[in-house]
């Protein structure tokens, strides 16, 4: 791979954390990739490189230090490879891929972020981009919620915290002409909620970033189509994973 393309290395651990219940943050070395990556540009993570036969997981960054030389993630508890992540102690090595696919276009001005579900993982680093924004997120219960970065208005569909209901619904006050930039990031169909009540004159304005079982996370396996509202299908982890709103088909997204 090219000096300037994605670096496939193996990352020191520097910590392992719980973030959550059954949700970790996880810091690694990796300077080459600290100073390349971009907010919603992902790696793929391979837990106990060679020691296991377990396949390696898409993560989005969560923050990047590049005078440090490190970056952040946060993940979920959700199957073999993540759990021997969580298992990850200072010092130990992960192979890591990165960085990859199209991440957010930054811009100047207000950003509204909207994250369904751990669909925040990805907003403490678009947020250290944003002169200034407002962040809301929903949930299904308590849970994640204290992985949001201060200040985000919360909504919880058992009431636990927040507004009690769907994330969609602390979109009824919104002043929609107010932000320059309007981030979505969650499971497809609160994506697709949140599209449908956006006011068709700042959909322009809008990007999402598209969740997708990747197998190889640069092109190359075919397993992650996104249908595009130009007819057809663009890759999710080449194309992606953000995308411009409109460009996207949402009567195709299941
Ligand atoms: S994950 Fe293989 S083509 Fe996208």
């Amino acid at each position: 791979m090219s000096s300037s393309g994605p670096v496939d290395s193996d990352a020191r651990v520097i910590a392992c954390i719980p973030a959550d219940e059954g949700i970790f943050r996880i810091a690694l070395e990796a300077p080459r990739i600290a100073s390349a990556c971009r907010p919603g540009q992902f790696a793929m993570l391979e837990p106990s490189p060679g020691a296991f036969p377990v396949s390696r997981r898409p993560l989005t960054f969560s923050s990047c230090d590049p005078e440090a030389g490190s970056v952040t993630f946060l993940f979920d508890v959700a199957g073999a490879g993540t759990s021997i992540l969580s298992r990850s102690v200072e010092g130990d090595s992960v192979r890591i891929l990165g960085p990859l696919g199209r991440g957010w276009e930054t811009a100047p001005g207000r950003w509204l972020m909207v994250a369904g579900g751990l669909g925040i993982a990805g907003f403490p680093f678009l947020l250290s981009t944003a002169d200034e924004a407002v962040v809301m997120a929903g949930t299904r219960t308590g849970r994640g919620t204290s992985c949001c970065p201060p200040g985000t208005v919360l909504a919880t569909e058992d009431g636990s915290v927040g507004m009690r209901g769907l994330v969609t619904g602390l979109l009824e006050d919104v002043e929609w002409d107010s932000f320059d930039s309007i981030a979505v990031c969650g499971p497809s169909a609160m994506m697709r909620a949140v599209v449908a009540r956006t006011p068709p004159r700042v959909l322009g304005r809008v990007q999402v970033s598209m969740e997708s079982r990747m197998g190889c996370g640069w092109g190359v396996c075919g397993g992650c189509p996104v249908p595009s509202s130009r007819g057809g299908f663009m890759s999710c982890c080449k194309d992606g994973p953000v995308f411009r709103a409109c460009d996207v088909d949402w009567e195709r997204i299941s």
